[in-house]
């Protein structure tokens, strides 16, 4: 059986100034320690990014990006590269997450064109896809997850995806305070993992970890954790304060599957 190491990785969105931020990772280091059986991530905002690569420096946390553009470099005022991301410390990089769909027209098409910059950039991307309220409720989740899957990942190849991590992050339980159930999250994952190995073969399928993402609180990580195909999780809110996001991942730790 292949065994996928939880991935726990906080999302900071537009939270933290630099200081904050600091202070936010200082703290976090001190309290998660380290231990081999998770990893963790946490993605501050662009600005905070090269700080805070400094504190995690010695320590097993590793650093993320909410996004990037697909370009080397160029006149494309207000964008960042992946070798740019890089060189700030950054090994893991969100891509297509809902609130970059849903306010800044990001696409199916535009996430792939990331996808490839983060892959030849040497930056592990965190896939994000889900559906909205209406489309679970039109019964038209799994289209949308073959969609967001299929183009998403067009024109890769098996060897192209190996250290992929994709976040099935249903739009409706974003920041809302309602998260989906532990079935309902299973069901979704069991569906993108054989969407993963029709496309990509068993190997890649077994081995991509598939984290929820949606209001995870320390409440109801353990329950998620469950799950046969959830492997982590993608925290906004609650990767804010120290002490849940520390909560979350040692509950993380101790949850049997
Ligand atoms: P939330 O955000 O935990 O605040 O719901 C999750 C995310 O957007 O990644």
């Amino acid at each position: 059986m292949t065994i996928r190491i939880p991935l726990i990785a906080g999302n900071w969105k537009m939270f933290q100034t630099c200081d904050e931020a600091v202070d936010v990772a200082t703290n976090l280091v001190r309290l998660v320690g380290d231990a081999k059986d998770r990893e963790v991530m946490i993605a501050p905002p662009y600005t905070a990014l090269f700080p805070v690569a400094k504190v995690l420096k010695e320590s097993p946390v590793l650093l993320g990006a909410q996004n990037l553009f697909w370009k080397k470099e160029g006149a494309y005022t207000g964008e960042i590269s992946a070798a740019m991301l890089a060189s700030a410390g950054c090994c893991y990089v969100i891509i297509g997450h809902s609130e970059r769909r849903q306010y800044f027209n990001e696409t199916d098409e535009t996430v792939n064109r990331r996808l490839q910059a983060a892959i030849k950039g040497s930056l592990i991307p965190v896939l994000c896809v889900g559906e909205s309220e209406k489309e679970r409720n039109d019964g038209k989740t799994f289209s949308v997850l073959d969609k967001q899957i299929k183009i998403g990942l067009k024109d890769f190849f098996a060897k192209d995806l190996e250290k992929l991590v994709v976040a099935y992050e249903p739009v409706w339980a974003i920041g809302t305070g309602k998260t989906a159930t532990s079935s309902q999250a299973q069901e979704a994952h069991e569906f993108l993992r054989l969407l993963l190995k029709k496309g990509f073969g068993t190997r890649i399928a077994e081995e991509t970890r598939i984290l929820y993402g949606g209001s995870v609180k320390p409440e109801n990580i353990v329950e998620l954790m469950s799950m046969r195909d959830v492997d982590g999780a993608l925290v906004g809110g609650a990767s804010l304060e120290v002490d849940s996001f520390t909560e979350i991942i040692k509950r993380t730790s101790e949850t049997k599957r």
